[in-house]
Order: structure tokens, then C-alpha cells, then sequence
């Protein structure tokens, strides 16, 4: 049961698309004040679930979470906000209850970090819809949450290829490289993304003719290989006389105003720019229709980027900085005005200031941006989304941002933003998948291998044995970083085996996921969402379910030859060095120490259940489903989603088929 309960006047965020029960009485579970305070005692043994993206565990007990979506390409630990802001929980103990604060401003959850048993939530204005649902168990309260939020997005088939990435691709020739070295070590790969550099001077919808003189005829060699192009998109435009979108942008009043109602001038890769509007419905279908320059070319997916929006910095503050700068010129900096220098300095980016000098204009209205800045990310998703509905209606476009807002989840993906070659995020991605997926977000996936930093050899094995379970799998890396795209390793042989163990269990994925879209449940669970009466359950942070049928427990531990698992029931392990060289085994219910050498990929396969796995192919587009053979238990079966992989409403076209498991 969910119902809806309204402080003040809220800002309309489109997070939900069906109408809940308003509810008059005053707010269950919470202690509430006129401050936007909500205050709630927890209990030694309840866990609180959700946050979406947030760092940290699968349980957010004991951390200050602020949804502000921020640009962290640094982020660790004690970080407060990442790039999306999903403010949705569930606290499951002494009383099990959903909450939903649709509050699109600053909103800060307090969950144990002031006082251990105490949850506080904040937001910035007494201006907002909170949703409680109830329900049987956790399943059951995010499910109905879901269909309030309405059907996540559905990307085309081939985005569940392996993918390879990194800014620094500078020309053509790079790309051509990256796809004869994967065909040369007969590695599938389905996408090659397209980072900053083949723009023109980092302006939108611009080629770089001199790095990149034919694109189109580039996407359509590389389609010959069925490998698919995915460029990028940034939310800020650059400020240049001759520049078609800056002009219609400014001719039409389409960018975000200042307090002078002038044009927003802020700072990011390509110098000072403007933010498109992405608030004002006409600014919104303008900017959306610029993406057919491209599509034109050929291209038939899209990353955008830097929207939350990233401020590098803005005039103003920088002359504070350099006046600062002159003003120390020749002195001995002491510590405090070295602390106040490099505070400055550090301050220019993403500062929180900066968000209050602009304005959007809803429908007339001028509203200060930081009172609705975690809708920014959403509605250039959206307004993307929606003009390739009307440009290329007959297919399904491949989409995802960095910032989000829930409700974003109905036009795109997500990746987790900037990561690092570092084995706890390998964890941290984990532990986001769960929280992501409550809040709508089934297309999702980490930077494989990391994106700052150098990676390692092994981390890169072990990361693969991991994403190759998620549905966005994409190898990503920083400018200046370690090259990672799997040849450039001694164990390139092994990497290209989890490769092609992925290509064989796209088709179990790809169901998995539909499964999950179509009925507003989660491909990723933790334990306890599925054995929510086993104690041992709720205390695992790092084994998640996925689908119906499988259990993943990633290494994420440099030099572990092996971990701690555990079994809520009798499951059967599978360890595998190729999609057809693995031994299993049945496992009884317990904890279990499962030695795992670094060639070998180990999953589990739930009681009385058996997967589908095909024989790896190049790219999805050759897949066949008539090569399917089940793995698991003896005598069960699976339902097989099959459809064109590519129309837009799947239920038209789906096909179920029954396996049976064949011996193993
Ligand atoms: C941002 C993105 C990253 C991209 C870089 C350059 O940091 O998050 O993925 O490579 O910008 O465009």
C-alpha cells in the first residue's frame, strides 16, 4: 500500500508516473518538525536499504548521505554525494516500511552518523511528497514503489555486448585499432565509445573532420563487424560565435539565466559555456533533436555526460582566486593563508555556491536551480530519450547518463560515474547494484578495470569476472591512466575466456533483465531480500542474487586465491575457465571457504534451477538461441525471453521457451 503525504507546496519531478492515495494524517514511522526535519529511532537490528547509487554498504546504517548529484572522480569512503541522487528507502527490523522523499533540492540522510540509533532526514526546504509504502517483504515494497515510478528503460540487445572504452581515442585510426586487436585475439566486443576527442573543440554534435574526416563511413565499417559507435554528449555548450546550437540557444532563450536574466556562463572541457535549459519543455525538445546529427551518421547510442551539471568554475569566483593568487605573489604563505589558497583553489570546481546563481524557467516561472538541481542529469536524458523516440521510432536507442534523479530510470541507463582501478571499488560497485535497481536503474554497470588511476593485471581479470554479470560491461580508463584494453595483458587469453563466458550468458542476462523490467522487479538482490528469514542473510554485503537463478560472489581482494562465501540454502558452485571448460559442485547450506584461482570465475547456481548458455559468437547480433543448453540442477527448466532485441514495446514480440537441462 502506498500513500502519499505533502509538506508545502512541491516542485512536480515527473519521478513518479501513477497517482498514489493522498493522505491527510499525520506521517507514520517519523517524527516531523516545520523545519523539513524527519526523525525516526532505529533499532539495534533493522537495516536500512536504498540510497541508489550512494557509497558505501548494501546497509547504509552508519554514514551522512547528501543527495546532491556531484561530479567525484575522487571519491573514497567518506564522501557524501555522488553522481545521482535516489532518494528511496526501505528500513526492514523491528517495522518494515518503503520511503520515498521526492524532493529534488538537497536532501540529507542521516542514517546513525549523528547518533547511532537514530535516522534523520533533511530537506533544505519544507517542500516535498513523501511516499510510505508498506508491504509483505522487501520485494514486495520496492516492486510497488516501481510501478509507481513507472517501467525502467530497455536498451537494444547489443548493449549487453562487451564494450570498450577510454578517453583518449584520439582519431579514427585509434578506433580502427581497438577493433582489429579484439578481432586479431578473437575477443567479442559489441561497442567502441567515442570519449570528448572527436568532437570539434568539445562542442556537442560537432565531428572533428581533421582526427575523425568520415564518421559515418567509420560507423558503418565498424556495423560491418557489428560493432556499434557510442559518442558522447556533455551538458555544457560552448560559447563561440558560428557555433549553430550556442546561437540557437541564445537566439531562443533555450540556456539557463543568471540573477540579470543573462545567459549562465560556467566552465567545463571546453572553456566557458552555457547550460542548456533542460527544465523548459521547448529547450528540452530543441537540444533533443540535435542528437540526429549523429544518428544521421549512423550511430545509435549515446553516454551523456558531465550533467550534473559539472562546474569546472565560474568567472566570478576564479577572479577571487587569481586576485588571490596576485595578492601572494613573493609573500611567505603561512599556514592559514596557504590553507585559504589551496581551499580556494579546490573550491572552483563543483562549487555549491554556484548552484544557487542560476535559473531555469518552468513554464514562466524562474526557479533557482540548487532548489531543483538533482533533476538537471534526468531531463537531458529525457529530452534526448524522447527525441529519438520521434527519430528513430522503430528502434530502441542505447542510452545512459551520469547524474540521475529517479524517474530517469524510464530513459536510460546509468554508469557509476568515475571510479578507480582500485579493488574496493570493485566492491563498492557491488554494493550499488542492489540500491540501483530499487530505484528503477536495471541498465547499469561500473567502469571496468577503473577508470582513474593505473590498473593491474589481476585486478583486471578479477573486475571482469565481475562486470561480466552486469548488464552495462564496458572497459573505461582515464586520459593519462594505464592502457586497459584486454590485449595490451600477459593473461590476455583468460581475460578474452570471461569475455566470451559473458557472450555465452547474454541470453540468460538479457531475459533476466526483461523479466525484471517488465514486471518492476530487481535483477540484482542482496540475500536477504530473497531468504528475508535466515538471520545470516541480512549481515551479507558482498554476494548478491541475480535473476531468479544465480548467486555472484566477485573476488574484490588482491592476491585472495579464494574467499568466504555463504550458502542461505544448498546451492550448486560452478567454477569456470572457459563458457565449456567448468566443473560443479553441490554445496550444502553454511558458510564456505571457496579457493578461486585467478583464471577462474566462480558463481552459484540456486537449488532445483539451471541457467541457458549459448555458444559465444563474436558480437550479440550473431547469437543463437538454438545453441542454448541449460546448466544446473537436473531435471529443471528455464523460461527463455526472446525478442527482435531491438523494437521498442518487447511484449510484442516475446517468445517464451522452455529448456530442459541437458547432463552436465
Ligand atoms: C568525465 C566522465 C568520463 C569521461 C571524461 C572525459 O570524467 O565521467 O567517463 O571519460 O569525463 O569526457
Amino acid at each position: 500500500m502506498i500513500k502519499k503525504y505533502i509538506f508545502g507546496n512541491p516542485f512536480p519531478t515527473h519521478a513518479t508516473v501513477e497517482n498514489a492515495e493522498i493522505c491527510n494524517h499525520k506521517l507514520p514511522y517519523f517524527k516531523t518538525d516545520e523545519n523539513g526535519n524527519f526523525t525516526l529511532n532505529l533499532d539495534e537490528n533493522d537495516i536500512v536499504y536504498g540510497l541508489g547509487e550512494q557509497i558505501r554498504g548494501i546497509n547504509k546504517r552508519g554514514w551522512k548521505y547528501v543527495s546532491w548529484c556531484s561530479d567525484n572522480p575522487d571519491h573514497h569512503e567518506d564522501t557524501h554525494s555522488l553522481y545521482g541522487a535516489h532518494n528511496f528507502i526501505i528500513v526492514s527490523g523491528k517495522e518494515l516500511f518503503g520511503a520515498f522523499f521526492d524532493y529534488p533540492g538537497r536532501l540529507t540522510f542521516d542514517i546513525g552518523y549523528t547518533k547511532i540509533n537514530e535516522m534523520s532526514v533533511h530537506a533544505e526546504r519544507n517542500n516535498l511528497a513523501v511516499y510510505i509504502i508498506t508491504g509483505e517483504n522487501e520485494k514486495d515494497i520496492t516492486k510497488q514503489f516501481r510501478r509507481l515510478i513507472g517501467r525502467s528503460y530497455i536498451p537494444p540487445m547489443w548493449a549487453f555486448g562487451y564494450g570498450q572504452s577510454r578517453w583518449g581515442y584520439q582519431n579514427e585510426q585509434d578506433i580502427r585499432i581497438v577493433a582489429e586487436k579484439y578481432k586479431e585475439r578473437e575477443i567479442p566486443l559489441d561497442s567502441i565509445y567515442l570519449d570528448i576527442d572527436y568532437m570539434e573543440r568539445y562542442k556537442d554534435f560537432t565531428v572533428d573532420k581533421n582526427r575523425f574526416p568520415d564518421l559515418e563511413k567509420l560507423t558503418a565499417d565498424m556495423k560491418t563487424q557489428g560493432i556499434h559507435l557510442v559518442p558522447i554528449i556533455d551538458a555544457g555548450i560552448k560559447i563561440e560565435e558560428g557555433y549553430d546550437v550556442y546561437e540557437e540557444g541564445v537566439k531562443n532563450n533555450y540556456f539557463c539565466k543568471n540573477e540579470n536574466m543573462e545567459d549562465f556562463v560556467g566552465a567545463v572541457w571546453p572553456g566557458r559555456v552555457h547550460f542548456p535549459d533542460f527544465l523548459n519543455s521547448d529547450a528540452r525538445e530543441w537540444f533533443g533533436g540535435k542528437y540526429s546529427a549523429l544518428t544521421e551518421l549512423g550511430i545509435d547510442g549515446f553516454w551523456n555526460d558531465m550533467n550534473e551539471p559539472a562546474i569546472f568554475y565560474t568567472d566570478d569566483r576564479l577572479a577571487d582566486t587569481l586576485k588571490k593568487n596576485d595578492s601572494l605573489t613573493s609573500k611567505n604563505m603561512g599556514i592559514d593563508e596557504y590553507f585559504i589558497f589551496t581551499g580556494m583553489v579546490a573550491g572552483l570546481n563543483g562549487n555549491v555556491g554556484d548552484y544557487d546563481k542560476f535559473y531555469h524557467n518552468v513554464d514562466g516561472q524562474m526557479i533557482k536551480h540548487s532548489e531543483v538541481h538533482n533533476l538537471y542529469g534526468m531531463n537531458m536524458t529525457r529530452s534526448a530519450f524522447e527525441a529519438l523516440q520521434k527519430i528513430q521510432p522503430e528502434k530502441r536507442t542505447l542510452f545512459f547518463s551520469r547524474a540521475s534523479y529517479i524517474g530517469a530510470h524510464r530513459y536510460g541507463g546509468v554508469w557509476q560515474g568515475d571510479n578507480k582501478s582500485w579493488w574496493s571499488h570493485i566492491l563498492q560497485s557491488m554494493q550499488q547494484l542492489p540500491a540501483l535497481n530499487m530505484a528503477g536503474f536495471l541498465f547499469t554497470g561500473a567502469d571496468t578495470g577503473g577508470f582513474g588511476c593505473d590498473t593491474t593485471e589481476d585486478l583486471m581479470l578479477r573486475w571482469l569476472q565481475y562486470s561480466l554479470f552486469t548488464p552495462l560491461f564496458r572497459n573505461h580508463a582515464a586520459a593519462g591512466t594505464r592502457e586497459q584494453e584486454l590485449y595490451h595483458f600477459s593473461t590476455v587469453e583468460a581475460m578474452g575466456e570471461m569475455i566470451k563466458i559473458r557472450y555465452s550468458l547474454i541470453p540468460y542476462l538479457y531475459s533476466e533483465f526483461l523479466k525484471a523490467a517488465l514486471n518492476d522487479e530487481m535483477l540484482f538482490r542482496p540475500l536477504s531480500f530473497d531468504f528475508a528469514n535466515d538471520e545470516d542473510s541480512r549481515n551479507i554485503e558482498d554476494q548478491l542474487l541475480l535473476g531468479n537463478e544465480l548467486m555472484i560472489t566477485p573476488i574484490y581482494k588482491q592476491n585472495a586465491n579464494g574467499r568466504y562465501v555463504y550458502l542461505p540454502e544448498e546451492m550448486m558452485l560452478v567454477r569456470m575457465k572457459k563458457h565449456d571448460d567448468f566443473k560443479t559442485e553441490i554445496l550444502p547450506k553454511g558458510h564456505h571457504y571457496i579457493p578461486c584461482k585467478l583464471n577462474e570465475l566462480i558463481f552459484f547456481i540456486r537449488k532445483d534451477k539451471a541457467i541457458a548458455m549459448c555458444t559465444p559468437v563474436d558480437c550479440t547480433e550473431k547469437i543463437d538461441i538454438g545453441t542454448a543448453k541449460l546448466l544446473g540442477y537436473q531435471g529443471s527448466t528455464y523460461t527463455l525471453y526472446k525478442d527482435d532485441g531491438i523494437s521498442h514495446d518487447p511484449k510484442g514480440s516475446l517468445e517464451i521457451s522452455v529448456l530442459k537441462t541437458v547432463d552436465i
